[in-house]
């Protein structure tokens, strides 16, 4: 039997302590390092720091069985204890949309400080969503610096994106669609193949092996593509509102029989939110337009996707006229069902704008409100439920589409609100049945 590689995770966000709890959850040894000793303490003792399905019962498994350890900003300590590091620290936006990449860079300084100490080879993977060139031109001369080493020679780097989805990232984490692995020297890439060989074992997904920078730049194509499959959806939707009879979810379902198009992310809606697809996009488009060339088609994804949240508040005042005074309820405010992540949530700008034009809000998240106090603070009522929600209101929007709305029927909408108005920004309930009690508008339903 191989021996197993020992591993340690810098950053314990979402990437980090999913990949954390996938290496321990299937045996292998894992230590973490985290700069928030809050977030440290509550690994330890096997409670996840964020809402994720799934995550917990084997992150508690892997703390209790010894497999999974976090230290509070000891990236030394856990470089100098393991064989392969995977360093997986956040790249937030700058206020122009490009990528601030200093946590890599203080990150590369601490691993290449501890590659001075070692002796024997050492993997260092970045995994964290960075710019093409920055692996290469960043990172590893950092590295070479502190460590004194020569890259390719006493250590390796390679280049691993991810692709999970939050409210699935475990399960995408334990079964990928694909791996790829950007390698600068091929014994890292090697290494790194095997570990995945062995991780995946016996459902192996393809392994595509690659540059650094086109592994860079194969994480970014991935969000965009997907991200303008959204708003070209949304951009239909629009149109088909304008057109008697039509309906997007229609249109979306058919073309999406096209193999070459195929059937996922067009479902249209308020707009793409999260910490990754607008991030994503502003640095794909800040980047290239750095090295001379505007790239368009994106800086149009971007504007479509700015403009469909308020769509929300325009139904809103085509139904209720001048909104002064006026209660809105808003049923979702996380950026998608199954998480209480509301980085770039649709229901930001909407309930900003309705704020603006002098509405009074009530919010229900089923997971989502506390993170949403620290947004709105006082200035939303936060509801216990979805009838508590819409209880009086004058018009209530499906921002988010949590599958327990599904479940409120027109009667519940009727029955409870001050005026029978329910706007769905996200397309989970059937005209058909709605519109007979209420006055129903929807995304991309031609009226
Ligand atoms: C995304 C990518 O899917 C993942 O591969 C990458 O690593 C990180 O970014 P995530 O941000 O968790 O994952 O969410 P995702 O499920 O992709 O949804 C992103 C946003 O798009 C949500 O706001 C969602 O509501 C919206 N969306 C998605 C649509 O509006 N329509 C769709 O058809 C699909």
């Amino acid at each position: 039997m191989r021996k197993q590689p020992k591993i340690s995770v810098i950053g314990a966000g979402y990437v980090g302590l999913c990949t954390a709890v996938g290496f321990s959850s299937k045996g292998y040894h894992v230590t973490v390092s985290e700069v928030d000793a809050d977030k440290a303490g509550k690994i330890n003792l096997g409670i996840p720091p964020f809402y994720e399905p799934g995550l917990q019962e084997k992150l508690a498994a892997g703390v209790r069985d010894g497999y999974l350890k976090c230290f509070v900003n000891q990236t030394c300590k856990v470089v100098l204890g393991s064989d392969l590091t995977f360093v997986t620290v956040g790249t937030p936006s700058r206020t122009d949309g490009s990528v601030d990449l200093s946590y890599v860079e203080s990150v590369a300084h601490e691993v290449g400080a501890a590659l001075r100490q070692r002796s024997s080879f050492h993997v260092v993977v970045i995994k964290s969503t960075v710019i093409p060139g920055t692996t290469q031109n960043t990172v590893k001369p950092v590295l070479e610096k502190e460590s004194g080493k020569i890259c390719g020679e006493q250590f390796g780097l390679c280049m691993n994106p991810e692709f999970l989805r939050q409210g699935s990232a475990f399960q995408d984490t334990v079964n990928a669609d694909r791996v790829v692995i950007g390698s600068y020297d091929k014994r890292s890439g090697d290494i790194l193949e095997d570990l995945y060989r062995d991780f995946y074992s016996p459902q192996l997904p393809p392994i595509i092996r690659t540059s650094l920078s086109t592994a860079e730049l194969i994480k970014y194509a991935s969000n965009a593509m997907l991200a303008t499959k959204i708003s070209f959806i949304n951009t239909i939707a629009n149109i088909c509102e304008k057109i008697p009879g039509a309906d997007v979810k229609e249109v979306a379902a058919a073309i999406g029989l096209d193999k070459r198009i195929g059937p996922h992310f067009l479902d249209a809606g308020l707009g793409y939110g999260g910490s990754c697809f607008p991030k994503d996009v502003q640095a794909l488009i800040a980047c290239s337009k750095t090295l001379g060339y505007t790239p368009e088609l994106l800086d149009s994804v971007e504007n479509v996707n700015r403009a469909q949240p308020l769509k929300a508040v325009e139904f809103c005042k085509q139904q209720l006229g001048s909104l002064g005074g006026k209660r809105v309820a808003i049923l979702g405010l996380s950026f998608k069902p199954d998480t209480d992540d509301m980085r770039e949530a649709r229901a930001i700008p909407i309930i900003d704008e309705l704020l603006r034009e002098g509405a009074s809000v009530a919010a229900y998240d089923p997971v989502a409100a506390s993170s949403a106090k620290t947004v709105f603070g006082s200035k939303i009522r936060y509801a216990r439920s979805a009838l508590d929600c819409i209880k009086d209101a004058d018009c209530a929007i499906v921002v988010t589409e949590w599958r327990e709305f599904q479940e409120l029927t027109p009667e519940d909408f009727a029955e409870n609100m001050r005026q029978p108005i329910l706007i769905d920004g996200r397309r989970i309930y059937s005209p058909e049945k709605y519109s007979k009690k209420l006055k129903f508008a929807a995304i991309g339903l031609g009226k």
